[in-house]
């Protein structure tokens, strides 16, 4: 990748490519801006070397229509109140009103372009739409690590036309990754949540040529359960992957990994704040109950694993975190990573909300501002967003 630090941005206009995919209320407003935050080192740098700056992003899934709910207004206005200086709203990303506020745009100052999902050819990376964003600078920069796996028109296209670098957000999060994946310090750890197992097939397999122990959490460790023989009454399971989740537990014992699923878990008569919460062993769970959170026999088997390990890598809660009384699971473990002398990188959106949630965010060597993008990672594939941080250009403008 090419660092943006490479570039010479003085006097240029730089094409800025950010996730500022930001979860919002019914309202529209930012409910959490970890994200901007994370990108305000590029933004900053890139204004501080005399450059003017063009921000483009993408908000939600529009489908390539143009939809006010997706408008990155309260962006724009969110984005100048962070950095204390005016941020010019474009009514569009490509085409002559575009044109003219970039041509008006002095250095120091920023634009931020209108939701690129509102464009159809974006998604599709056309090459036209891509050619016409690029159009409007000199350089461009990747800093949307999060949408790294989507082979779009601002993520990947635009580097055909223009000289390509990364941000530091990119940067960052590309060697943490690879510093966990590639050469980690043992023992290695992966801790797998979330509801799925279908998500996490690929990240498995990719896992268990490059992990000591995996800790398997959340609704995907019921189908473990259950493929071990493990009644586990109501709760979510992928019973046409039994034969699959056998599989991989025969290949973790081929390889020597130690693949741990939970000996206790919480179990439920519903699945909301009202439901009861009560602890089982896994080989007692009732047969009208719902897993919805690990167990504190299990809490602590995690744990004890985690205190060793010098590596570790987490995607996805353990339990049904949205839930207060089904997080306790997710919170424990969360601590001991974070009291862990470990190198730890946690991604995932709902387990970087947790961690935000519980202040530990200092603690975790690096937590990840993508989810889809990070698992994509770690499965071992060639990020289309990162890969484009090397292009030269190479096309005629
Ligand atoms: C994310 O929030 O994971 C990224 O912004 C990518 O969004 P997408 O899944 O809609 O492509």
């Amino acid at each position: 990748m090419r660092s943006i630090k490479d570039a010479d941005l003085k006097g240029k206009r730089v094409l800025l490519r950010v996730d500022f995919n930001v979860p919002t209320d019914e309202e529209g407003n930012i409910i959490d801006d970890s994200k901007m935050r994370a990108a305000l080192p590029t933004i900053e740098y890139i204004l501080n070397n005399g450059a003017r700056l063009i921000v483009m992003s993408h908000l939600g899934r529009p489908k390539g229509k143009i939809n006010e709910k997706y408008s990155l207004k309260k962006v724009a206005f969110h984005l100048g109140q962070m950095l204390d200086s005016k941020v010019i709203m474009a009514q569009d990303c490509i085409g002559p009103k575009v044109e003219e506020a970039v041509r008006r745009l002095q250095p120091g100052e920023i634009l931020l372009l209108e939701n690129v999902r509102f464009y159809p050819g974006e998604e599709k990376n056309d090459s036209e739409f891509s050619r016409q964003l690029a159009s409007l600078a000199e350089i461009y920069v990747n800093d949307a690590f999060g949408t790294a796996h989507r082979a779009h028109a601002s993520t990947a296209g635009v580097a055909d036309y223009l000289p390509a670098y990364a941000g530091f957000l990119m940067e960052k999060e590309v060697e943490m990754l690879r510093k966990a994946l590639e050469h980690p310090e043992k023992p290695r750890i992966a801790i797998l949540g979330g509801a799925k197992v279908s998500d996490k097939i690929k990240l498995i397999d990719n896992l268990l040529t490059r992990v000591d122990v995996i800790l398997i959490g959340g609704g995907m460790a019921n189908t473990f359960l259950k493929a071990e023989g493990f009644e586990i009454g109501k709760s979510i399971c992928e019973n046409d992957l039994l034969e699959e989740a056998r599989g991989l537990l025969k290949l973790a014992e081929n390889r020597n990994v130690q693949i741990l699923l939970p000996v206790d878990v919480v179990v439920t008569d519903e699945i909301s704040e009202n439901g009861l919460c009560d602890i089982k062993n896994v080989n007692n769970i009732p047969p009208d109950y719902i897993i919805a959170d690990i167990g504190p026999e299990t809490v602590k088997l995690f744990c004890q694993n985690i205190s060793q390990a010098r590596t570790i890598v987490w995607n996805g809660p353990l339990g049904i975190y949205e839930y207060k009384k089904f997080s306790s699971g997710t919170n424990h473990v969360a601590h001991a990573v974070a009291e862990s002398n470990a190198v730890s990188v946690v991604g995932g959106g709902d387990l970087t909300a947790a961690i935000y949630k519980l202040g530990l965010e200092n603690k975790i060597t690096h937590v990840s501002t993508g989810g889809g993008a990070t698992m994509e990672f770690l499965e071992g594939r060639i990020l289309p967003g990162v890969a484009a941080c090397e292009g030269k250009g190479v096309l005629q403008r």
